[in-house]
């Protein structure tokens, strides 16, 4: 069988990765015959590689060209295509935890989110963007170590417990404080969102944004693809004020406000199990209306039992995260 036949048998196969034909997307980038070895040499752009589709597209590929096509050998080389990504992939839903001041509990939140949906066993990517203030990788017990890169140049995250995660701490020395800025910091931040290689069935990245409304974080929610937030303030009136600010400047750069968690609402107090408001009370409330958002969770003042900073399912805290999580995924999956 000549190569053009064969052009045409592997034209009707299927990427399983966009279920496309590798003729409807013109995906052979190169076809040869080496006649000494009786071996086809072939580049074929798939949708996405990668897990289980590649697997068997690499079978697919190698049972027409030797058994139906019956040359002996095959030397077959595929890329990641530019223009037609995966379609059966869902998109990611990238969701970004903000707030107007530090100190508010933005990363706590962010982790203990990530953390809950793990534990569901959702499929769960977290970006620690806030480049000056990064945290999540002690709060996840990370010890420092540089990522690695795909055959694609694409960022390998670094894993545990499931959850994947990429953090400026990764790209600079121990100890070390981040000392870019501008351009260079812009570009290291788009990476972050289009070169990151997550796990095939990843469903949700959670993204730790910088405090307030700088140059820097207005920088990174200009780069963040698509996206929704959800605003982290304490029950003082004087983070909320700065909360709505940073609300309004998510909404002004195109990002929905998914709502709102007020953090540090109240203290358990342990002699007579009474709520007591000792940073003030009607903050989240307050951000929630100038938003015009929901109030998704108060979440009490307290230190985990099992973690230095995440919750366990067995804790009130950890109660309030799991119901977080399915007021996100309510919104995420019907797209309200
Ligand atoms: N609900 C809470 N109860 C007690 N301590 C908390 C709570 N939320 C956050 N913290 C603590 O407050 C500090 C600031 O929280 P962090 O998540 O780092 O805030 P941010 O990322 O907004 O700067 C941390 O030491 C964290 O452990
Ligand atoms: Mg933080």
């Amino acid at each position: 069988m000549n190569l053009t036949e064969l052009k045409q048998q592997l034209g009707e196969l299927i990427d399983p990765s966009n279920q496309m034909t590798i003729g409807e997307t013109e995906s052979i980038k190169h076809i040869s015959y080496d006649e000494e070895k009786d071996m086809v040499i072939l580049t074929i752009a798939m949708g996405r590689l990668g897990g289980e589709n590649e697997k068997k597209f690499r079978r697919d590929i190698a049972r027409v060209v030797k058994i139906d096509c019956e040359y002996k050998g095959l030397q077959l080389q595929l890329e990641e295509s530019k223009i037609f990504g995966s379609i059966t992939q869902k998109p990611i839903h990238f969701i970004g935890i903000i707030s107007g001041k530090g100190g508010v509990g933005k990363s706590s939140v962010a982790a203990n989110i990530a953390y809950r949906m793990s534990k569901r066993g959702i499929k769960v990517g977290v970006i620690d963007a806030d480049v000056y203030g990064s945290s999540l990788p002690t709060i996840f017990e990370i010890p420092h170590q540089n990522p690695k890169f795909d055959e694609n140049k694409k960022i390998l995250p670094i894993e545990k417990n499931g959850i994947e995660m990429i953090s400026t701490e990764f790209f600079t020395n121990p100890g070390q404080p981040v000392l870019w800025r501008g351009g260079m910091l812009n570009s290291m931040i788009s990476h972050f969102f289009y070169d990151v290689k997550w796990h095939d069935d990843t469903q949700y990245v959670i993204v730790d944004f910088p405090p307030g409304t700088g140059d820097i974080t207005l920088d990174i929610k200009s780069i963040i693809p698509q996206g929704r937030m959800i605003v982290v303030t304490t029950p003082h009136p004087s983070a909320s004020h700065v909360a709505i600010k940073a609300g309004h400047a998510s909404k002004t750069l195109g990002h929905d406000i998914l709502g709102v968690i007020e953090n540090m609402s109240y203290f358990i107090n342990p002699i007579n199990q009474q709520q007591e408001k000792i940073f003030g009370e009607g903050g989240g409330l307050m951000v929630a209306k100038g938003l015009e958002a929901e109030l998704i969770a108060q979440i009490p003042l307290g230190q985990p039992l099992h973690h230095q900073d995440l919750f366990e399912i067995d804790e009130v805290n950890g109660k309030i995260y799991d119901e977080i999580v399915d007021f996100i995924i309510f919104k995420s999956e019907n797209q309200l």
